[in-house]
């Protein structure tokens, strides 16, 4: 229980240390929602061959404000990738919050 509470605590404190004021996210909410992200962002060097290929780019230790920026671009059609958009868009500000918190928190994924 204590060793549980003292890793959640150091997670927060490296959360808030790395992402400033902007991202409010909850990163250990952000990791249960990573499942549909981690088949492309979770493979270093991963290309995506369909409808042209491109280099899937590395979340890891992204600032979470430019994250969340990204997403929300996305999701608002102003950033065009058919592929994030589509996902974007099944995503709520809490859940882009939550999953830039995660990912700016986890090194080099
Ligand atoms: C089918 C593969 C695929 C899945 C699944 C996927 N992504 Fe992506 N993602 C991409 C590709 C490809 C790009 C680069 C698109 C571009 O060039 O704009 C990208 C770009 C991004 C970027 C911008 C990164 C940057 O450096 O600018 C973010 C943030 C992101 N994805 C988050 C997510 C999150 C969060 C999820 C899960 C909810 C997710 N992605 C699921 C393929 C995927």
């Amino acid at each position: 229980m204590v060793r549980t509470f003292s890793a959640a605590g150091l997670l927060a404190m490296f959360v808030l240390a790395s992402a400033p004021a902007s991202a409010e996210g909850d990163a250990t909410a952000g990791e249960l929602k990573n499942a549909q992200c981690k088949g492309c962002h979770g493979i270093e060097g991963f290309r995506m061959a369909y409808p042209k290929v491109v280099s899937v780019p590395m979340l890891g230790g992204q600032s979470a404000a430019y994250l969340a920026a990204a997403l929300k671009a996305y999701r608002a059609g102003d950033r065009n990738n058919a592929t994030m958009r589509a996902i974007a868009a099944s995503l709520s500000d809490e859940d882009i919050n939550d999953l830039a918190a995660y990912y700016s928190a986890s090194g080099g994924e």
